[in-house]
């Protein structure tokens, strides 16, 4: 069993409502950028991504389908991605010449979302961009190319709202900073 979250959290980054004006206002960016005559695929990386997706569609007036993909790093650690990534489950619909969106929970390294857009690049999408939710900027270890980004973050470790501490406290409705110290297991 996890320990209760109030155990592990060091203090709140971003409650609740601040994340919901903001994710509104990130769906009516993009609502506005995209012609009403264009449809978009939103895709999801999984897991993390999961609440800021279901809250940001909400917002958006586009048409839009979504899909998921779900991918895992080689040889990372819990809190570390490595350069390549494995799909572990790819979307289904063809992105041939349509309107693509990548939400992302968070990027760090950039090293994850590098590798899908490589991916998602070689079927030739109309165009390809990125929502992330969280930028955590000062670890950027290669270009990314962010289109819409919710709030630019400090180099912590945060949890909550899709993002996990070993697989648990993603459903909490906002983004704390993990205590420092608190030893995570290694090896997912
Ligand atoms: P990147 O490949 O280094 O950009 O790592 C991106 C992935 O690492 C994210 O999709 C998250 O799954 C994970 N990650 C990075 N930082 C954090 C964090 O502070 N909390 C939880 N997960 C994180
Ligand atoms: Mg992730």
């Amino acid at each position: 069993m996890p320990l209760p979250y109030e155990e592990i959290l060091d203090y709140t980054l971003i409650d609740a409502d601040r994340l919901q004006a903001r994710i509104a206002e990130l769906g009516r960016e993009i609502s506005a950028d995209y012609r009403s005559d264009q449809e978009i695929v939103l895709i999801g990386i999984l897991k993390g991504s999961l609440l800021f997706m279901a809250d940001l569609m909400r917002h958006i007036d586009v048409p839009n389908i979504v899909d998921f993909m779900d991918v895992t790093s080689y040889g990372a650690g819990v809190r570390e991605s490595t350069g390549s990534v494995r799909i572990l489950r790819d979307i289904t619909v063809s992105i041939e010449r349509r309107h693509v969106l990548i939400t992302e929970d968070i990027i760090d390294s950039g090293r994850t979302l590098d590798q899908v857009m490589r991916l998602l690049r070689a079927r030739q999408p109309a165009t390809l961009r990125v929502c992330t939710l969280l930028d955590k900027h000062e670890r950027r270890e290669v270009v990314i190319p962010v289109d819409y980004c919710g709030f630019k973050i400090p180099n912590v470790f945060v949890f909550g709202y899709g993002l996990d501490i070993d697989e648990y406290y993603r459903n909490l409705p906002f983004i704390g900073v993990v205590k420092p110290g608190i030893v995570l297991d290694e090896g997912t």
